[in-house]
């Protein structure tokens, strides 16, 4: 369980970067009452991960979207409300404190907390887009035509198969999402990572970028120790506030206040506040 010091050391951390960046899971949603994938009551405890590829998509729209449905009762079946670790975050940005927010989320509560730019890495499950045309509607209209019989749902401009506007296994991230997320990652000098796994990549190669920025060993010209491999300069400062440790945990992070993200970020704000003089 992580300390009062900890929270003193990250609130120090935040202070004195100038360009940070915070990486969100689903564990951050955890005190919405919105359900992790990984957790012991997670979302792969009642559904196979396997069953949302892209491939077992267009093999049977029909179908998928039948899971998929229920699936969508279980993320968007509770009225979207931030919670005070999403409301944390929407506050630091105010004080000029977070650049940004790359979520692998979506419930689009980073957005209802109040933060302006937030990167959607896996898309968001509140929208269905056309596979053919690329239209994008609200999720609304697809839960009505299914429940109209209509499965799978068409889109209304050109009849095309709509998909849930979320990234499935096999399919790449947006190339806006993506291309925005690198360049915050290489020039961010803090990112704070909260509430994931980092078992799904590419997003869990984010915070390896941000700490090993520039810092690629130059070892072209000799034999040298690995600790004595000259780097060029110091990568990014990686904060995790998380439940349990990760596989970053004492490989990339610097390291990890371990507990609830709804308890931990609003005392952190407090101790920002309170040394910005606020
Ligand atoms: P996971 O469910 O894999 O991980 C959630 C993490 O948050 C776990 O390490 C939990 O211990 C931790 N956690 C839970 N509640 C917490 C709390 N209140 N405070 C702090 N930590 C908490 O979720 P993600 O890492 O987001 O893909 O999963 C990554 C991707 O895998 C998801 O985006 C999803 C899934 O397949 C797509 O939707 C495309």
């Amino acid at each position: 369980m992580y300390t009062e010091e900890e929270i003193k050391k990250a609130a120090r951390d935040i202070v004195s970067a100038e360009k940070i960046v915070a990486l969100t899971g689903a564990g951050i949603s955890t005190e919405s009452g919105i359900p992790d994938f990984r957790g012991t009551d997670g979302i792969w405890t009642k559904f196979d991960p396997d069953d949302f590829t892209y491939s077992k998509f267009i093999k049977n729209p029909a179908n998928y979207w039948k899971m998929s449905l229920e699936l969508g009762k279980l993320l968007l079946s509770v009225e979207p409300k931030p919670n005070p670790a999403h409301l944390a975050l929407a506050k630091l940005e105010k004080l000029g404190k977070l650049r940004c927010i790359i979520t692998q989320n979506v419930d689009g509560l980073h957005q209802l907390a109040g933060n302006t730019d937030v990167i959607e890495f896996h898309g968001n499950l509140r929208r269905v887009v056309c596979i053919v045309c690329g239209e994008r509607f609200p999720y609304d209209l697809a839960i009505r035509k299914a429940s109209d019989g209509e499965l799978p749902p068409r889109c209304e401009k050109c009849n095309g198969i709509l998909k849930p506007d979320a990234v499935l296994f096999e399919e790449p991230i947006p190339k806006y999402a993506l291309d925005r997320s690198l360049e915050e990652a290489r020039n961010c000098d803090l990112m704070i990572v909260i509430g994931t796994s980092a078992v799904v990549y590419p997003a869990a190669e984010l915070p390896r970028i941000a700490k090993e920025r520039d810092g690629y060993r130059m070892s072209l010209f000799g034999l040298y120790p690995a600790d004595r491999v000259m780097t060029h300069k110091k990568g990014a400062k990686v904060i995790e506030i998380n439940a349990e440790p990760t596989p970053l945990t004492g490989v990339v992070s610097d390291y990890l206040i371990e507990g609830k993200a709804g308890e931990i970020l609003p005392k952190i704000l407090r101790e920002v506040e309170r040394l910005l003089g606020l």
